[in-house]
């Protein structure tokens, strides 16, 4: 019998769908329901207390509305602030995203390496257990950019992001101490993926660009590894504001399987 229960994937904005195309290469046959807390974009200038509350709850009407088998929270400043709080509300599996300290820590030779986040990533402790546990013998050098979170929405709508601007963050990344030895980023914002081509030509030759979405849809394929998938996979798309706006977004969403746009 099929299991018609979709994957749920969560994120404020776009940025999650960098890491729903990377569990659809290895879950061709899964459901998915891709969430966008629009009405609360941006995350990354928001305060703790404010992330903690919001996230639980919209989660918790996004669990009821879709019945998924399994959440991935594809926001690295959801989950380095509200990861705990949403398992704890939730009864389904939840796997989180958080910036890929570790295989960056593995991959570079000069030991100076870029997180790249939103603010509100890039302060958190839970950010600076994952540098002690996997990178305690690099610099990390940490940039929190608003402005490349816009530039990500904009492109999936179509808009092509202004190289220059692209630049004059990476800039104030690469120009802090140490800035010009850093070998490896880290895109800790899962809206960065989607500027991999655009913050690549903004960085030196050789700087590797590492993010987390392989590895969630590893864990998520091991998590739902003896379950059943539905006889035709289906894509939905769920926001949280209406917006007329959110018609620019359809190519984008299509090119996932994501055919229909549903309000919460
Ligand atoms: N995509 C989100 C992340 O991974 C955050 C973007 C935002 O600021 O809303 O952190």
């Amino acid at each position: 019998m099929a299991d018609e229960r979709p994957i749920l994937v969560f994120d404020s904005g776009v940025g999650g769908l960098s890491v729903l195309a990377e569990i659809r290469k290895i879950l061709p046959r899964a459901s998915f329901a891709y969430a966008a807390d629009n009405a609360g974009y941006p995350y990354g200038t928001k305060s703790e207390a404010e992330l903690t509350a919001r996230i639980p709850a919209i989660l918790g009407r996004l669990v009821e509305r879709v019945k998924p088998r399994i959440v991935v929270i594809a926001c690295n400043t959801a989950s380095t602030i509200a990861l705990a709080h949403v398992r704890s509300a939730l009864d389904v599996p939840v796997v989180g995203t958080v910036p890929a300290v570790k295989p960056a820590a593995l991959l570079s030779k000069s030991r100076v390496i870029g997180v790249l986040g939103t603010d509100a990533t890039v302060r958190q402790p839970y950010v600076d257990q994952l540098v002690e546990d996997h990178g305690a013998d690099c610099t990390v050098l940490r940039l929190g950019s608003a402005a490349l979170v816009d530039m990500a929405e904009a492109k999936l709508r179509g808009t092509a992001p202004d190289p220059a601007a692209v630049k004059a963050e990476m800039d104030k990344l690469f120009s802090q101490p140490q800035g010009d030895q850093v070998d490896a980023v880290i895109l800790s914002c899962t809206h960065f993926p989607l500027l991999a081509d655009e913050i690549a030509a903004a960085s030196a030759d050789g700087v590797m660009l590492v993010d987390s979405g392989q590895g969630i849809a590893r864990r998520t394929a091991y998590l739902t590894q003896d379950q059943l998938w539905p006889e035709t996979p289906s894509g939905r798309a769920i926001f949280t504001r209406a917006d007329p706006d959110l018609d620019r977004l359809r190519p984008a969403l299509a090119r996932l399987g994501l055919d229909v746009i549903e309000i919460l």
